[in-house]
């Protein structure tokens, strides 16, 4: 069956009446139901659900969609994710395409290992009532977060190998506890890798545990302080962040307006016990790119609240950009020196710390007064030294206002008039500036054709998301690329399998199409990906044509390539005012 005609009959046999009021309760008057909108706040019903159409609308936020709309903006998912809840409602499977049978055999581990998780999860959270538990019953209880331990799900390992008997007598092989991170073999025996650990479990947005923290309890000892799940066909550390499932909750419930990062597990209970349930841990290490737009799928607004000490710092600065870059606005939020958020909690409790969220800072203004430490101010010479670095700084923005703001900051920090400061910031030579634009250059190239890459394999592969109706042929890059499009063309109209597709593929191109059959899919690729590679492509290719066009008018002064370019030129502002970020 076409993915289209799959999709025209789960979205037939969903209800949206019924979908919605699984989320908030609906109200009917005349053709339609209403109800208190869950995207805004409101105290009279404005969200309306036509059942004749199947769409529904805000009128006070102007949220407007279908089920599968409705599923994404409601539990902050990607389309296939809204797609999968949708068909398990209906008691639809979704399709597993042919090629899938990889995919298909990941997907059942996955389910395995989860419920291996799971039962594990469980079962150390039983374990901390247990006789043998004293010490992490102690120990909870001098770190006063008891009123936690249900909804974190804080558990204990009761030692060597006492989790793994238990699994086993639940039907898991040794094998499948290795593979969920949990045991490692040493000499001819498995053993608990977290053994003797207070236990925080990570649970993902969709409620399943994916890994497992592990604090020491012992004081004095050599093993580092926490442990975590290593790398796991669940568990990516670099996709993670902790407690967002509870953020998640949070968000359902009554709405965010942004969240708080921290670097450490104990920060976030921390924080949540004195009632901020919208904090996330990134779990010490920086912040990846995967994570920034997973936060930004949740609010528009991150508050870093990283440890006051020297290596917390260098984190931040590392990972603030990623977060902007996603178009999340960012606040640094300053901690005494060497305090971190629990400690603030428990010094100057929930109001001491809310004052240190309203005086927290920009990212420039951060970036400039991180700076600022590092010199000393009071000598000439350091001084100086920093006012130029602070300006290379300022030079990076794009708005003159702004730009200008910053300036005052540092006319305050350094005494310097702003006349003075003007002048450096218009002779702080603009080097840096075109090196990072050669480096985009570089990075912008590469990401065409990953995006190219992705899009071909897409359309080979006959992913759900991915349809042909978008003419992207004469943008392609290469002859390879052509080829390719035209056999995953020909496949789709003949219902040729891969197998067959392959073997009409002249020797030449053998190569690069293998590469696309064999393509790396990730679980979060998307109609959403797609859409924004082929907008990646088509923005690309008008900019090309833009810059022939450029110089040849620049030779020949001739209106009509003028005109044409000012068409171009609408066009390529058209795209980019509804386009995605990849441009
Ligand atoms: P911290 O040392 O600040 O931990 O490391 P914490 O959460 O504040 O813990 P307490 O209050 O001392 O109990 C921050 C985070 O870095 C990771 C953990 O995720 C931790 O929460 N970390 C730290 C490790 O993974 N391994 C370590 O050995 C230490
Ligand atoms: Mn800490």
């Amino acid at each position: 069956m076409d993915n289209r005609d799959w999709l025209d009959e789960l979205l037939s046999k969903t209800d949206l009446v019924q979908v919605v009021s699984r989320y908030v309760s609906l109200t009917k008057k005349g053709n339609n139901y209403w109800a208190c909108c869950p995207f805004h706040h409101e105290k009279t019903p404005s969200f309306s659900v036509t059942p004749g159409k199947q769409l529904y609308y805000c009128y006070g936020c102007h949220e407007g969609g279908n089920a599968i709309t409705f599923i994404k903006k409601i539990e902050s998912v990607e389309s296939g994710e809204a797609i999968r809840i949708l068909a398990e409602a209906a008691h639809m499977t979704v399709p597993e395409f042919k090629t899938d049978k990889k995919q298909a055999d990941i997907k059942k581990k996955k389910e395995r290992l989860s419920a291996l998780m799971r039962d594990a999860a469980l079962h150390y959270h039983e374990n901390l009532k247990s006789e043998k538990a004293k010490i992490a019953q102690m120990y909870i209880k001098e770190r006063q977060i008891s009123s936690m331990v249900t909804k974190f799900g804080i558990g204990f390992s009761l030692g060597r190998t006492e989790m793994l008997e238990f699994l086993n007598s639940k039907g898991y092989s040794y094998v499948e506890m290795k593979e969920a991170g949990i045991a490692e073999q040493s000499a001819d025996s498995y053993y608990d890798v977290f053994m003797n650990r207070l236990i925080i479990p990570i649970i993902n947005p969709y409620g399943s545990v994916i890994g497992f923290g592990g604090r020491i309890l012992d004081k004095d000892t050599k093993f580092a302080k926490y442990r975590n799940s290593t790398q796991t066909i669940l568990f990516d550390k670099s996709r993670v962040l902790f407690a967002l499932n509870l953020v998640k909750k949070t968000k359902q419930r009554e709405g965010i307006n942004s969240i708080i990062i921290t670097e450490g597990y104990m920060d976030t209970i921390s924080l949540f016990k004195a009632g901020f349930e919208n904090v996330v841990a990134s779990m010490g290490t920086s912040l990846t790119l995967e994570q920034a737009k997973q936060l930004k799928n949740y609010c528009n607004k991150v508050y870093i609240s990283y440890d006051g000490d020297g290596a917390g710092q260098k984190a931040t600065l590392r990972g603030l950009d990623i977060l902007e870059s996603v178009g999340l606005s960012v606040r640094v939020v300053k901690l005494p020196e060497g305090k971190d958020p629990d400690d603030v909690i428990k010094s100057d409790g929930k109001e001491g710390y809310e004052k240190l969220l309203e005086s927290a800072v920009t990212l420039t203004t951060f970036k400039i007064d991180s700076l600022a430490s590092a010199y000393d101010l009071s000598d000439p010479d350091g001084k100086s030294k920093f006012a130029v670095e602070a300006i290379k700084i300022i030079k990076k923005l794009d708005n003159p206002v702004e730009q200008e703001e910053y300036l005052k900051h540092i006319h305050k920090l350094t005494d310097y008039s702003m006349n003075v400061l003007l002048k450096q910031a218009e002779m702080s030579s603009n080097e840096e500036v075109i090196i990072t634009e050669e480096k985009q250059e570089q990075r912008s190239s590469d990401s065409l054709l990953a995006a190219e890459q992705f899009v071909l394999a897409s359309l080979i592969n006959e992913m759900p998301y991915a349809d042909f109706s978008e003419d992207i042929f004469p943008l392609l890059s290469c002859d390879e690329a052509r080829v390719a499009y035209n056999h995953a063309l020909e496949k789709y109209k003949n219902h040729y399998t891969l197998q067959s597709l392959y073997n009409r593929v002249d020797q030449p191109y053998q190569e690069y199409v293998k590469g696309l059959i064999n393509y790396n899919f990730v679980d979060s690729d998307d109609k959403k990906k797609f859409d924004e590679c082929i907008y990646l492509i088509k923005r690309r290719s008008l900019m090309a044509q833009k810059e022939r066009l450029a110089a040849q008018y620049q030779e020949t002064k001739d209106y009509e390539i003028l005109a044409q370019l000012n068409r171009l030129e609408k066009q390529l502002k058209q795209m980019k005012k509804n386009g995605g970020y990849y441009g």
